[in-house]
């Protein structure tokens, strides 16, 4: 196996709070270890392009605490054609990176398999997404501070929800996965949950909201983005089913993937940024470094990807029990 002495780091999909922390991480436990980091800009588009500039301890001084990523991200439609990630491979090749750690969800980790699959490239993974929908780690990176801006965010709907005593059904991210809506859901009292895992029984939903007591002065309900409904038709539904409540629909958006990084993900990236350069050097490759019940684990990536059993159906239990 060749020795390792250049590494090169990216972000890439969508941008979550603490990617900076894991960059960091990783840019400094490679210097560490005496290795040359370089860092490339806007994800695999910019691997493709070229984008990829020298990074040293200085470099990453005062970002941990920083939302976004300061090596930018994209979704790079490029490195998805053979011939993109064959420009990817000469890119490297001409400044003698042996080795990649790439941050982000399960479209950076299939491209990343790709990537290896073709040029035999070694590759670590840490897991970058607001949505934790990745097996092998109980949390991603980012995961803790949406949910916590998404909490915060309800809570404040929860007020005026109350004065005006009004249905709300809030639209909160997660294009495949329903896990930021689960665990605001409980932490916020909503009424009911819905996300795209569970096949959802709209009638038993309605027939809840009708059982509900009726002196609730205000009731929430969380659909998940990827949810196959969608707010909007959710909110309509419950217009239609029960024409005397006051219906409104808000929909979070991208502020769910802003804002400082919380205490839980600086300390996730950072470890997960060290895991990941060790790992390298003990020559793991392809496969994602996670934490599980406390202690790093390593995935490979094309189990990473299927997050369908963190999905604990106990928790949709406890949203219907709470709701009374
Ligand atoms: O990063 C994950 C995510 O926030 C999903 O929850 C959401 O569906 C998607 O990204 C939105 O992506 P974009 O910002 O490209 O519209």
């Amino acid at each position: 196996m060749k020795a390792i002495k250049n590494i090169a780091v990216l972000t890439s999909g969508g941008d979550a709070p603490g990617m900076n922390a894991g960059i960091r991480a990783v840019v400094r436990t490679g210097i560490y270890n005496d290795l040359n980091v370089f860092g490339i800009r806007r994800g695999y588009d910019g691997l493709v392009k070229g984008e990829i500039v020298p990074m040293d301890a200085k470099s990453v001084a005062n970002i941990i605490q920083r939302g976004g990523t300061m090596l930018k991200t994209a979704r790079s439609e490029e490195f998805k054609t053979y011939e993109g990630r064959k420009q990817a491979y000469e890119n490297i090749q001409k400044l003698g990176i042996d080795a990649l750690i790439v941050i982000g969800g399960d479209g950076t980790f299939t491209g990343a398999s790709k990537f290896i699959e073709e040029f035999d490239i070694p590759i670590i993974g840490m897991p970058g997404t607001i949505d934790n929908d990745l097996a092998g780690t109980d949390f991603t990176i980012g995961y803790d501070t949406a949910i916590n801006t998404v909490v915060d965010a309800v809570d404040k709907i929860r007020d005026t929800a109350e004065s005006h005593d009004r249905v709300f059904v809030i639209e909160v991210m997660g294009r495949d996965s329903g896990l930021i809506a689960l665990r605001s859901g409980i932490s916020t009292g909503a009424e009911a949950v819905l996300i795209p895992e569970l096949n959802v029984d709209y009638d038993a939903i309605m027939k809840r909201l009708d059982k509900s007591r009726k002196n609730k002065s205000s009731r929430i309900i969380i659909v998940a983005e990827g949810d196959k409904e969608g707010g909007e038709v959710v909110a309509d539904k419950i217009k239609e089913n029960f024409p005397h409540y006051d219906v409104r629909l808000s929909i979070l958006g991208h502020i769910q993937r802003g804002g400082r990084p919380s205490c839980m993900d600086r300390v996730l990236a950072s470890r997960l940024g060290v895991a990941s350069v060790e790992g390298l050097l003990q020559g793991r490759r392809g496969e994602m470094a996670g934490l599980i019940c406390g202690q790093v684990q390593f995935t490979p990536f094309n189990k990473a990807i299927k997050h369908i059993d963190k999905i604990n159906e106990n928790l949709t239990r406890i949203v219907e029990i709470l709701s009374l």
